[in-house]
């Protein structure tokens, strides 16, 4: 059997793919992905020694290994992101929500903040960068900063920090690049102070949550936008269930709580949205 018409999938090949990445992290595949798709893929036949399409597709349908699932994943995510991106979120960050969070936790002196879905880290990285230079007063506290994402690659990129001139030119400033990346033979590393204050770990939001700790402050941005309704639902009460009562989630500009069935309420700071449990 050719899978392959010129090098897009044929329908049924693409439903399989579909399905699986549906079941194992929650992605609605667009239509019309069939090219990207099938180039996304090649590279995983190698990685998994197969004979080509057919085979991977063959092992797909007859129920992959959990590895199997990790490679395809991995190669059909799309791990869009850059530091600041947006820029509205983190003068919120800076102006309204970090100061207000400070102000509640003042006696506890914990404050803990998970970046969700958080690709290769320019996101987490760009918060402990806020964190380190607006409120020095944190270095005396117990900061958790958590970055997660379902993608080993992205998890294992974050961990390295490591950004080509490309990434860094994309949203980060000079003075910050200078005081907090160091050059390196192929781009620049964030300093070892500012991988210090984040960990990486590998999490998929349709899977366990038991890596996922009680939140101050959880960044989910841009990626409900791959989740169907019922799975983004799904996620949202998760989130809820993590976040302090007086926490903040923060999400992608196309993306909201509004019409999820979810319990939270939209408030906008200054040119930020965010919202709160309700
Ligand atoms: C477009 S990027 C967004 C990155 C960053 N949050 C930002 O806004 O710049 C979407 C990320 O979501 C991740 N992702 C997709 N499905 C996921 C899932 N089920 N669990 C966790 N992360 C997921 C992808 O691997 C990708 O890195």
């Amino acid at each position: 059997m050719t899978v392959l018409v010129g090098s897009a999938l044929r329908a049924a090949d693409i439903e399989v793919v579909r399905r699986v990445l549906r079941k194992h992290a929650g992605i609605a595949l667009a239509d019309g992905k069939e090219f990207l798709v099938a180039a996304r893929l090649r590279p995983v036949v190698e990685a998994a020694g197969l004979d080509g399409l057919d085979a991977l597709l063959a092992r797909l349908r007859a129920g992959p290994s959990a590895a199997l699932v990790a490679l395809v994943v991995d190669a059909l995510t799309i791990n869009e992101t850059s530091f600041f991106r947006d820029v509205h979120p983190f003068v919120g960050l800076k102006d309204h929500v970090l100061p207000d969070l400070i102000e509640r936790r003042r006696h506890e002196r914990t404050l803990t903040i998970w970046c969700a879905a958080a690709s290769s880290g320019q996101e987490p990285y760009t918060i402990a960068m806020i964190l380190l230079d607006q409120f020095p007063e944190l270095a005396r506290w117990d900061v958790h900063l958590l970055a997660t994402d379902v993608s080993p690659s992205m998890v294992e990129r974050g961990r390295h920090g490591i950004f080509s001139e490309v990434e860094v030119e994309r949203g980060l400033p000079s003075v910050l690049r200078e005081r907090h990346f160091v050059p390196t033979g192929d781009g620049w590393q964030a300093s070892s102070r500012l991988r210090s204050l984040v960990r990486f770990e590998r999490h998929n939001l349709v899977g366990s949550w038991d890596v996922v700790p009680r939140c101050d402050l959880v960044f989910l941005r841009n990626v409900l936008i791959y989740f169907d309704p019922d799975i983004t639902r799904r996620v949202l009460l998760g989130v809820r269930e993590r976040l302090s009562d007086d926490g903040y989630l923060a999400l992608g500009g196309s993306e909201t709580t509004v019409g999820t069935d979810s319990p939270f309420r939209r408030v906008t700071l200054g040119r930020s949205v965010w919202y709160r449990p309700s």
